[in-house]
């Protein structure tokens, strides 16, 4: 049997076909636009993802026996807020996850609700990207497409909708809308009310590993697969790659160096973090996970070289960048404002530290180390909590850069374990699917048979030490420059 995995990102959709042995057979990338009608916004059109989803299933299963697809499962970006009128029309481009236009709805939830009546309801506060605030903005600007909302769903949920015709989402998804109770796996009547939202407009909630329904057989015709296939519910893009991973278990570690930058750490346990810094989410595994999520993560390095440099040439590059902890330019990758740890859409990014000697070498080599010492501040408020991983696996865009994934060993400290299988949020849907269709016992059995590491990068002490100094100085700089970033 063969199993589909779908990952609804921001730059494209990636599709992975897997086969019951875990092996993978093919992969297809189809890419959309983004908009960014004004400076911090971030939209998409969920009309451009559905076609390039059924673009993508059709090459991707080009010249396979179209009745051996069993399931389909997703992972996709989280938060974005997708919203569909009496007659399943969608009513506006969907508000993504890096959108930071709700400043003032998030200092409404955070301030006059109060961060201990949220955190009590859903286990997180609010940040800018997440989809509670996005409501309260469109009630105050947007009020005609407020009142015509009839369902509200998340980017893969509405691909999941038009296949099947049901209404769904999944516990990790649902975690991020700051709509959700966290701890019981429901969602909140409390934040329901506070958003002028009524139940009945959001989605039923699945466990990833369960099954929504089958394909519908006119999306079959278009897509040239069976109609014998299985829709699964899957997870949000980081707890699929959780399972991409094999980062089952308690305490064990995940870092997605993607678009986002995300530091994902697998809990047995409920638990909150007191600072509100790291999300506190249902996982795939019927468990939970806590998370911190930087917005611009291999986004900054894609926007150094690609739009300022103008170069493709990523790995010739860095084939420049000599020493280790010595560089003294700094740069802040708050390119979309920043989420994790510091919470405020209007921070930006900051080269600071050049001098008249300074190269073109060191400033690539900054971007890659400032994304580093980002981390470093999420894991930093995970060891707060008395989370101290020795290890993590990486995933996303940016781990092809083996210097990248040793700036990351030496900044943070930890032995960074990098797998075979580099496709992340897909195969972790692929997964999903297999494991439901019965492939596996459950997703830890098939993450442990299919996900191997190929090799470990460990820290070496000399780097680590002057990147150890080097993080001291960074983490003055957002202090500094703060207040600046409110007038700029
Ligand atoms: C997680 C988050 C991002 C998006 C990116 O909270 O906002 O990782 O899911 O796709």
């Amino acid at each position: 049997m063969l199993y589909i995995g779908i990952d609804l990102g921001t730059s494209s959709v990636k599709l992975l076909l897997m086969d019951s042995n875990g092996n993978v057979v093919n992969t297809v990338s189809e890419e959309y636009p983004i908009y960014f009608p004004r400076p911090g916004w971030s939209e998409q059109n969920p009309e451009d993802w559905y076609k390039a989803v059924i673009a993508g299933i059709k090459k991707l299963t080009y010249g396979i026996d179209k009745d051996k697809v069993a399931g389909i499962s997703f992972g996709g970006q989280m938060h974005g807020l997708v919203i569909l009128d009496e007659n399943d029309k969608v009513i506006r481009p969907c508000i993504l996850w890096n959108d930071g236009r709700t400043k003032k709805e998030c200092d409404y939830l955070n301030n006059v609700i109060g961060k201990e009546k949220l955190s009590d309801y859903t286990a997180n506060i609010a940040f800018a990207g997440f989809t509670a605030p996005k409501l309260l903005w469109l009630r105050e600007n947007e009020p005609e497409s407020f009142k015509a909302i009839k369902k509200i769903m998340f980017p893969k949920d509405y691909i999941a909708y038009m296949m099947t015709g049901v209404f769904s989402t999944d516990v990790s998804d649902a975690s991020g809308t700051l709509l959700f109770d966290v701890k019981n796996r429901r969602w909140s009547e409390e934040m329901c009310s506070i958003c002028d939202i009524s139940r009945e407009m959001l989605p039923r909630v699945y466990e990833s590993y369960e099954c929504t329904g089958k394909i519908l057989e006119h999306v079959a015709d278009e897509a040239g697969i069976g109609t014998n296939v299985r829709i699964i519910a899957g997870a949000g893009d980081n707890a699929a790659a959780a399972v991409a991973t094999d980062t089952i278990g308690d305490g064990m570690c995940n870092i997605s160096l993607g678009t986002s930058g995300t530091i994902f750490i697998s809990s047995d346990k409920f638990g909150v973090d007191e600072n509100n810094a790291l999300h506190s989410f249902c996982d795939a595994n019927g468990k939970y996970h806590l998370m911190g999520c930087m917005l611009s993560a291999a986004s900054c390095n894609k926007w150094w070289l690609k739009d300022i440099l103008d170069t493709e040439e990523y790995e010739a590059e860095q084939a420049e960048i000599k020493d280790l902890g010595e560089n003294h330019v700094y740069f802040l990758p708050y390119l979309m404002g920043e989420r994790s740890p510091h919470n405020n859409p209007y921070a930006k990014g900051t080269f600071i530290g050049m001098t008249m000697d300074t190269t073109r070498a060191h400033m690539t080599q900054a971007v890659l180390e400032g994304v580093a010492f980002a981390f470093r501040d999420m894991l930093e408020i995970a060891r707060s909590l008395g989370i101290k991983p020795e290890r993590t696996k990486i995933c996303g865009g940016g781990a092809k850069s083996r210097l990248w994934i040793k700036i990351l060993a030496n900044v943070l400290n930890l032995k960074i374990d990098i797998l075979e299988a580099e496709e992340g949020p897909s195969l972790g849907a692929a997964i999903l699917a297999a494991s439901a269709c019965g492939g596996y016992k459950d997703i830890k059995e098939a993450a442990e048979k299919i996900i191997k590491v190929s090799e470990t990068v460990e820290p070496e002490q000399e780097i680590s030490e002057k990147y150890q100094r080097q993080y001291e100085v960074f983490k003055k700089i957002y202090p500094a420059c703060k207040d600046v970033y409110d007038i700029i």
